[in-house]
């Protein structure tokens, strides 16, 4: 694996790659990385003929009062899990590298970035979109792989897509758990023995939805009343909101017999974390047609 610092040599290495026929495969990522990001990694060394990964911490999505300064940092430790891994090639850009003293362009999607995440992280998916375009111009990749676990990042990064006519196909990869069902995610090392209990709240919550549903509930107005129920058990952790969203656009639907992606976000003390499930509601056919 080779360690590229320069976005110029990345361009270039791309190039090359392409010229010689090969299918390129990118997964950006924040770093200090854990399982779910190297299912990213595995799925993009199967379906890719080269596989480049990023880590770059990104000032840009973090707000003001964000732990941005405090965001796990490891790029040793990301290197050797990469490379066991056989990623092609290592883009460790510096915070000058991706933001050169002067720049002023932003890359914004409207509307669909004020739902979940965006409505409580005012400004967070305009510094997702502006450097995921980025990458994405450095990297000109075939295929881009990202996780369920932020989906409303995927919705939106697939929307940029749309609009701007990238030339990238998104591969969308399940959420990867610990044992006992908490989302990995690498804000769970900011969490205490007793808050990474009180953690899987979230994820005991979507399986109670996903238990009802199988036993066909469909009113989305008594699966949040239930989720948020479950929620409302671990009194130490404070609900940000427990949405059943049409998976593409974001909006709330009020039932999910078409299917539908029932997501959570709340505090364990300070710390955010997601999760969510997609329900297929009994009207929508599964398996082959
Ligand atoms: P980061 O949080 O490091 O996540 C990088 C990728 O790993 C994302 O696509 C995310 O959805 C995926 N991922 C994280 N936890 C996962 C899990 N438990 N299972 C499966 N996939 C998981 O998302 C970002 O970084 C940034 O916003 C980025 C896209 C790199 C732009 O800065």
């Amino acid at each position: 694996m080779l360690t590229l610092t320069s976005a110029a040599q990345v361009t270039a290495v791309s190039k090359e790659a392409r010229r010689a026929g090969q299918r390129i495969g990118f997964v950006p990522t924040m770093g200090a990385l854990h399982a779910g990001h190297l299912s990213l990694i595995k799925t993009a060394r199967a379906q890719s003929d080269v596989v480049i990964a990023s880590v770059f911490v990104n000032p840009k999505q973090f707000g003001p009062n964000e732990d941005f300064t405090r965001y796990p940092r490891d790029p040793e430790r990301d290197s050797a899990m990469l490379a066991a891994e056989k990623t092609d090639y290592f883009f460790l850009p510096s915070v000058e590298e991706m933001y050169p003293p002067g720049e002023t362009t932003w890359v914004t999607v409207e509307g669909i970035t004020d739902k979940l995440d965006g409505r409580s992280r005012p400004g967070h998916f305009r510094g997702v979109t502006t450097v995921v375009a980025k990458l994405f111009n450095i990297v000109q990749p075939d295929f881009a792989f990202f996780g369920q676990k932020d989906a409303a990042q995927v919705a939106i990064v697939n929307k940029m897509v749309r609009d701007l006519n990238f030339e990238v196909r998104i591969v969308v990869c399940p959420i990867v758990r610990e044992p006992d069902g908490l989302a990995m995610s690498s804000r769970n090392a900011y969490l205490t023995p007793e808050q990474r209990k009180q953690a899987t709240v979230l994820s005991r919550a979507l399986m109670r939805v996903q238990s009802l549903v199988d036993r066909g509930e469909a009113s989305s107005a008594r699966l949040v009343v239930a989720g948020t129920q479950v929620m409302g058990e671990e009194a130490a952790v404070k609900l940000d909101y427990f949405e059943i969203v049409n998976r593409e656009t974001l909006d709330p639907v009020s039932d999910v017999s078409r299917g539908a992606l029932v997501a959570v976000a709340a505090y364990v003390g300070n710390t955010r974390l997601i999760d969510n499930i997609v329900v297929t509601g009994k009207g929508e056919a599964e398996g082959p047609r």
